[in-house]
């Protein structure tokens, strides 16, 4: 489910979130177990944050970099995540990760299933920030050809239940200008995952 500007109402809290939390995790390019660096620069809030590097996949309570605790969650980053999450039917979604991908002009996200958290009967709530782009929303099999979704500034996407394991991506960013958040988009998925 796609609820256009659903964010919107507490973008200002939520850059005043994002601050706080990048300045004591700063974004970073992770490497992919292959060897390869991701365009995408991430970090994470909340007890566990996603993770990447020869050695696999995984969540972490420690963030590498710092060898501490990732920051906690805002309270608003819970809170929009359960409104938006009940909004699509999921009630009582309590994220224990919010994992935050920083896309510049060119970066891109090949298409994957989110697998990693152990209960796949909670949803994934995904929060777009910034300049615009394009998300492909494939199938249960990586073949099945994605629909194609514009996401712009305050969008917000939903899934989970039967389409929770379906492959999704985001295609190369073409390079635009945000007001708020300048040459970027910031986007915050939102995980049960421990
Ligand atoms: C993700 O799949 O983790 C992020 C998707 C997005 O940036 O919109
Ligand atoms: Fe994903």
């Amino acid at each position: 489910m796609v609820l256009r500007g659903f964010a919107l109402a507490s973008e200002a809290v939520l850059l005043q979130a994002l601050d706080a939390i990048t300045a004591q995790a700063p974004f970073r390019h992770l490497v992919t177990p292959g060897g390869l660096r991701m365009s995408v620069a991430m970090t994470n809030a909340g007890p566990l944050g996603w993770v990447s590097d020869r050695r696999g996949y995984r969540y972490d309570p420690i963030d590498p970099d710092s060898g501490r605790p990732w920051p906690p969650m805002p309270a608003v980053f819970l809170q929009l995540a359960d409104a938006a999450a009940a909004h699509a039917g999921f009630t009582g979604f309590v994220p224990d990760a919010c994992l935050l991908n920083r896309y510049e002009a060119g970066a891109r996200l090949s298409l994957h299933q989110d697998r990693d958290e152990r209960d796949l009967g909670q949803p994934i709530v995904s929060v777009s920030l910034g300049i615009p782009a394009v998300f492909l929303f494939g199938g249960l099999q990586r073949a099945d050809r994605p629909q194609r979704v514009p996401l712009a500034h305050g969008d917000v996407v939903v899934w989970g239940g039967p389409a929770r394991l379906r492959y999704h991506g985001v295609l190369p960013l073409k390079p635009n200008h945000h007001p708020l958040l300048g040459e970027t988009r910031i986007n915050l998925t939102f995980r049960r995952a421990g």
